[in-house]
């Protein structure tokens, strides 16, 4: 946000582009979007915090919350849910001893839409990293090398 200013007088976009440019500063550096960090962003922009939150949950992208080091989202779409995308999430649970929806610091797990990947179904997330036709041991090996387990 130092450079606020200098964003001011470069962005020739709208207001609304040059606050989604700071939002995605303050999700870049603190890996989601604080109330206090939106505090200060009203502050600078002139913006009340009410305006600034709906400009920020307009996009899936921003998060209101602090995300746990590893987030493993498991595709639960028609294809991968046929080919067994809920035997891997309750293999995955009982893996990892969290519940779907749940989360502590360092590991989350949450079900997704379709990943885009449905002929390589069933698939997993973990963090900006997808594996496609997972089975229950190669599940295990991917948690391992991501130092889940
Ligand atoms: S249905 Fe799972 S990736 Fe499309």
């Amino acid at each position: 946000m130092n450079n606020i200013k200098n964003k001011k007088k470069s962005s020739n976009g709208s207001k609304k582009k040059l606050i989604i440019e700071h939002l995605h500063d303050i999700q870049a550096k603190h890996g989601f979007i604080s109330e206090k960090e939106l505090k200060k962003l009203s502050f600078q922009t002139k913006k009340s915090v009410a305006e600034l939150y709906e400009a920020a949950s307009s996009y899936a992208y921003f998060s209101f919350e602090k995300k746990p080091e590893k987030l493993i989202k498991i595709c639960d779409s028609p294809v991968c849910h046929l080919k067994g995308s809920e035997n891997l999430l309750k293999h995955i649970e009982k893996l990892i001893g969290i519940k779907v929806g749940n989360k502590n610091s360092k590991v989350g797990l949450e079900t997704t839409q379709c990943l885009g990947l449905c002929d390589q179904a069933p698939v997993i997330q973990i963090n900006d990293k997808f594996y496609t036709k997972l089975t229950k041991d190669k599940i295990a090996q991917i948690l391992k090398k991501q130092k889940i387990l």
